[in-house]
């Protein structure tokens, strides 16, 4: 589905991304690890076309997304979910859902969307008229992910879905990860926790000083104790 190779970036004088390339195959999971400033944010915002790559190219489903606007590469149907759950604190729930089918202009297919994402978050159902800025971090978490999928990604980017949230939420979120996953979504998951990845993703790459310095099964980082201590700082 992704196919992201010798990506290179640059802000400035700085280098940030240094010949980056990994894969998502299609109806999978995998996840990007790395401690704060590894460059995480910037992989996403290159391939959503945030951040203009030096180098290197961003193949979804085969076609070139590098150099596309950002509103392109959302209808080819690349989605990040930003960080920090950015939601419109004074809109709600229903309003900030609209916000994200923006693409979207039928009605009919807008309200079966809606419908769609009361589904598959029952809390956002029963507050679906209270102000975003009212709800829980959880909560405002799982709006972000429900309006990122308003645009009907095929391939979904999230950064950092359990940052900041309790660990009886984070098992929530968890779960709603894989529930994505058992419709059959793309996902590219960035996390600080490795227990996040290691229980919702197929395989895994761990970033450090922008470039890749360990890949491998999602599942094998918890037991990889190197991998814990040179890279992620446990
Ligand atoms: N707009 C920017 N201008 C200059 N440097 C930036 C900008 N955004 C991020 N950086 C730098 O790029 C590096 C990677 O940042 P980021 O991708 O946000 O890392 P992460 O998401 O892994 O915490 C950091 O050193 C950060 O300070
Ligand atoms: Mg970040």
């Amino acid at each position: 589905m992704l196919a992201v190779a010798h990506l290179n970036v640059w802000y400035g004088v700085t280098e940030i991304l240094r010949d980056v390339s990994f894969d998502v195959p299609d109806g999978r999971i995998v996840a990007l690890l790395g401690g704060n400033g590894s460059g995480k944010t910037t992989i996403l915002n290159t391939l959503t076309g945030l951040v203009k790559p030096r180098a290197g190219s961003v193949l979804l489903a085969g076609e070139e997304c590098a150099g596309l606007r950002a509103d392109q590469i959302v209808r080819k149907g690349m989605v990040q979910v930003p960080q920090g759950r950015e939601v419109f604190q004074s809109m709600s729930v229903v309003e900030n859902l609209e916000m994200g089918a923006a693409t979207r202009r039928d009605r009919a297919e807008l309200r079966a969307g809606i419908e769609d994402m009361m589904g598959l978050f029952p809390t956002l159902a029963r507050k679906s008229r209270q102000r975003a800025g009212s709800l829980s971090g959880g909560e405002q978490q799982m709006l972000a992910i429900a309006r990122a999928l308003m645009a009907r990604p095929r391939c979904l980017l999230m950064d950092e879905p359990s940052a900041g949230l309790s660990p009886v939420v984070v098992d929530t979120m968890i779960d709603a990860i894989l529930a994505l996953h058992r419709r059959g979504l793309t996902i590219l998951l960035v996390e600080q926790n490795v227990g996040v990845a290691a229980a919702a993703a197929d395989s895994a790459h761990v970033l450090q000083n922008g470039e890749i310095a360990f890949s491998g099964p999602a599942a094998s980082l918890l037991d990889n104790p190197e991998v814990l201590r040179s890279y992620l700082g446990r």
